[in-house]
């Protein structure tokens, strides 16, 4: 499968069986430890089983709890850059798991952070940011996608640039990224020289803007690349639209 279908396939996935072989395991340990960084920040993955992590999750009755037999934690510094850099590898992850059949959710919320971090010791600085389940997924139950913005609401293509292949594919891979409460805060511009990406973030999931960010940056790359445009991420100049914030581009070469 290429990434376009690795995209277009994920889904978060809530429900799981409940054991995970162990070269599956050590599969995923080794995805983990050679994954691809947007930047230099710090960043690690842990492996951690459900028994570790259930004890530090938090529930509104039955409701918001997703209970897995494995955990990634994800342990960066708080600032946006750091994590922008984890949505990236994160959601390179989440991919390369979706290749192996592995179901994955990213975890926000509803788990004790500061006790998580503690079990594992960490270092000053350090803090555990976020969680993706991930195992399994528990048969037959069929997990819907979230329903996504209209592309003319994330995007603009100025001029008369073409509007179709291969700009739509690109357009449809961010559209269908994951985030935080589907908050979809990610827009895209695509200039002559560079798709330039932005965000609107909505007031109630601003906290998660740079995680988000950084999961669209992952699904601009890899649908430019398996489409054969030939460029690379960077930054670079782009135009301002009032209420956008920029990230990131994809430069054309
Ligand atoms: C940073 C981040 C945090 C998330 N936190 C949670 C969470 O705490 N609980 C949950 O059930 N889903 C969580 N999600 C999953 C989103 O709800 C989901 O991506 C969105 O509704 C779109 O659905 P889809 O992933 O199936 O396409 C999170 C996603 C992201 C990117």
């Amino acid at each position: 499968m290429n990434w376009l279908q690795l995209i277009e396939r994920r889904v978060s996935v809530r429900q799981y069986q409940e054991n995970i072989d162990e070269s599956t395991l050590a599969a995923v340990r080794k995805i983990c430890e050679h994954v691809r960084n947007y930047n230099d920040s710090p960043l690690k993955f842990y492996l951690l089983p459900g028994t570790e992590v259930h004890q530090h999750q938090k529930s509104l009755g039955p409701f918001g709890r997703v209970w897995a037999p494995w955990y990634i934690a994800a342990v960066a510094p708080a600032d946006a850059v750091s994590l922008f850099n984890l949505g990236y590898s994160g959601q390179r992850v989440v991919l390369e798991l979706t290749a192996l059949g592995i179901g994955t959710c990213w975890l926000g919320s509803l788990v004790d952070w500061s006790a998580l971090g503690d079990s594992l010791s960490l270092g000053k600085g350090e803090a555990v940011r976020t969680l993706i389940a991930w195992g399994r997924k528990l048969e037959p139950l069929a997990e819907k996608p979230g329903r996504r913005l209209p592309p003319e609401t994330i995007a603009v293509f100025p001029g008369d640039k073409d509007v179709k292949y291969p700009w739509r594919t690109v357009l449809e891979a961010v559209r269908w990224a994951p985030s935080a409460i589907n908050g979809q805060p990610w827009r895209l511009w695509f200039g002559a020289d560079a798709v330039h990406l932005y965000s609107r973030p909505r007031r109630i999931t601003r906290r998660y803007c740079p995680i988000d960010m950084g999961i669209a940056l992952c699904h601009l790359e890899l649908a430019c690349q398996q489409l054969n445009i030939p460029g690379r991420l960077g930054e670079g100049e782009h135009p301002r639209r009032k209420g956008w914030e920029y990230w990131a581009s994809y430069l054309f070469d």
